[in-house]
């Protein structure tokens, strides 16, 4: 442990047989800071349980270390590692520098997992005309072995939590300063300094072009609509799958006319959450080395009830002619995703085709704030998400395309209705998710209804309350895998 640092420092605890356990490296820090660390412990009747952080104070004006962390390390795991490094991150916040050897005795998965955690949970977000009292974390030792592995692991966690804090702001921005031009120019922005090619259509390239979905749920903004394509093509072979990546990103949803109650509407400036993850993982192909061609489509328009909005009862023609009818205009993201799925479908020819959306309360309700709902009729694209999802603790269950409800969706007037209006098919998302498949035609495809995970009420372990960044994690981890 080096000592000399201003600040804290930090050492991993673990759990033996019930009893909480110092790694070696600790074994120092007793005489070198006249602390005994063991009767710390067990003192605040710790056990070594991932991110569980005991502070010890350090006496004396001569030591630059004020106080020594003590964290829980679990079983030392990605998961658990993950958690550790953001509680230090945490508990360090008002601190100017910690130096930590959580890390010692991790593998390279542990040791990316650790610095994610550290760098998430150091997340944070403000409007305050003032600037947060205390110091802020300028600098963070951590030591591990200087591996290629883990120097790689290192650069991996860093590009993963600065993908995840851009798609975190994005969706924190509140909504006054957040319009579709305005997500549309940061996209150009950023696109710049990632080596991608943008592409915006304003609202007469899209009337040009037939995007009626999503100028129709854009209809009653006075700000309107923006589809924002990105272009991310790796240099190489010329055969490897091309992946389009479609978001949702309404920036803010009042459910238009077909109004929500007042507070359900509150946090709907993260209605665009989806749309900033595909921004943020964009933005990160190229440093990440991601061997794939990958284009992205984000669907940006606001759902205001303004005087020319949609209305319940019109029928929206989307991109290649397909109609809708419009019995719910708070039903809004299938409107928009509906148009971007048919234009990657018939111009984009992508061997995957994947789309996230915070579509559906419903998803929330079934499977809560921690995983995603994922749809795919296709095993092994399944497969290889739900492992991008345990691998980068953005976690994924896997949902039915139940077929029977399917016909819940006919209308009598179009060839789609936008809801199912029969009160015996319940399942909102395993619905809102048959709607998408119509427009994706034969690709292989997998939808993730992310409206549970895409926010947090509370700050918990590397998730930050607010906007969670969730898919930007599990969608880069999913792509660096990808040839
Ligand atoms: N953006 C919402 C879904 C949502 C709800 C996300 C709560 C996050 C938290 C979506 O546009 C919506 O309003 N969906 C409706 C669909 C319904 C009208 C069929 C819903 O879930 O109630
Ligand atoms: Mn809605
Ligand atoms: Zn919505």
């Amino acid at each position: 442990m080096t000592t000399g640092a201003v600040g804290v420092i930090a050492t991993g605890v673990r759990p033996a047989d019930g009893h909480p356990e110092l790694g070696a490296d600790a074994a120092g820090l007793d005489a070198a800071y006249g602390v005994s660390l063991r009767s710390a412990l067990e003192r605040a009747g710790a056990k070594g349980k991932p991110g569980e952080v005991t502070e010890v104070p350090v006496a004396g004006e001569s030591s630059a270390v004020t106080r020594i962390l003590l964290v829980g390390t679990g079983d030392g795991g990605p998961l658990a590692m993950r958690r550790a490094g953001a509680a230090l991150a945490r508990a360090a916040a008002k601190d100017e520098r910690l130096a930590t050897d959580t890390a010692q005795s991790s593998d390279a998965e542990g040791l990316r997992a650790h610095v994610e955690g550290l760098l998430l949970g150091a997340y944070r977000f403000s409007r305050k005309s003032a600037p947060p009292e205390g110091e802020r974390l300028a600098r963070v030792d951590v030591h591990a072995a200087s591996t290629r592995a883990n120097e790689a692991a290192v650069e991996a966690a860093v590009r993963t939590a600065e993908a995840t804090s851009l798609a975190r702001d994005l969706a924190n921005t509140p909504s006054n300063e957040k319009d579709p031009a305005w997500l549309a120019n940061r996209a150009r922005g950023l696109a710049r300094r990632a080596g991608l090619d943008v592409h915006v259509r304003d609202e007469r390239a899209l009337a040009a072009e037939g995007w009626g979905g999503v100028l129709g749920v854009g209809a009653g903004s006075s700000r309107p609509p923006r589809v924002i394509e990105l272009r991310y093509r790796p240099g190489g072979r010329s055969r490897a799958p091309h992946v389009v990546l479609v978001g949702k990103g309404i920036t803010f949803d009042s459910g238009g006319l077909s109004l929500k109650p007042r507070e359900a509407m509150v946090p709907m400036k993260t209605d665009m959450a989806a749309g900033g993850a595909v921004i943020a993982v964009m933005s990160q192909l190229q440093a990440a080395g991601v061997r794939v061609p990958v284009t992205g489509v984000v669907a940006a328009a606001e759902n205001m009830p303004g005087a020319s909005a949609l209305r319940p009862g019109d029928v929206l023609r989307h991109y290649g002619g397909r109609t809708v009818e419009v019995f719910n205009t708070d039903a809004e993201g299938r409107l928009v995703l509906a148009d971007a799925l048919a234009y990657a479908d018939e111009r984009l020819a992508p061997d995957i085709l994947v789309d996230l959306a915070t579509l559906t309360g419903a998803a929330s309700v079934g499977l809560g704030r921690r995983h995603g709902a994922l749809y795919s009729a296709d095993d092994d694209l399944a497969d290889e998400l739900l492992a991008a999802g345990e691998s980068s603790g953005e976690r994924l269950w896997r949902m039915p395309l139940v077929e029977d409800y399917r016909a819940a969706l006919d209308s009598s007037v179009a060839d789609l209705a936008n809801i199912s209006r029969d009160p015996g098919v319940q399942g909102g998302s395993i619905v809102a998710a048959l709607f998408l498949r119509e427009f994706v035609g034969a690709r292989r495809w997998a939808h993730l209804d992310i409206a549970g995970p895409a926010r947090a009420e509370r700050d918990e372990h590397e998730v930050s309350k607010g906007g969670t960044g969730f898919g930007a994690r599990l969608l880069l981890r999913w792509l660096e895998g990808l040839r």
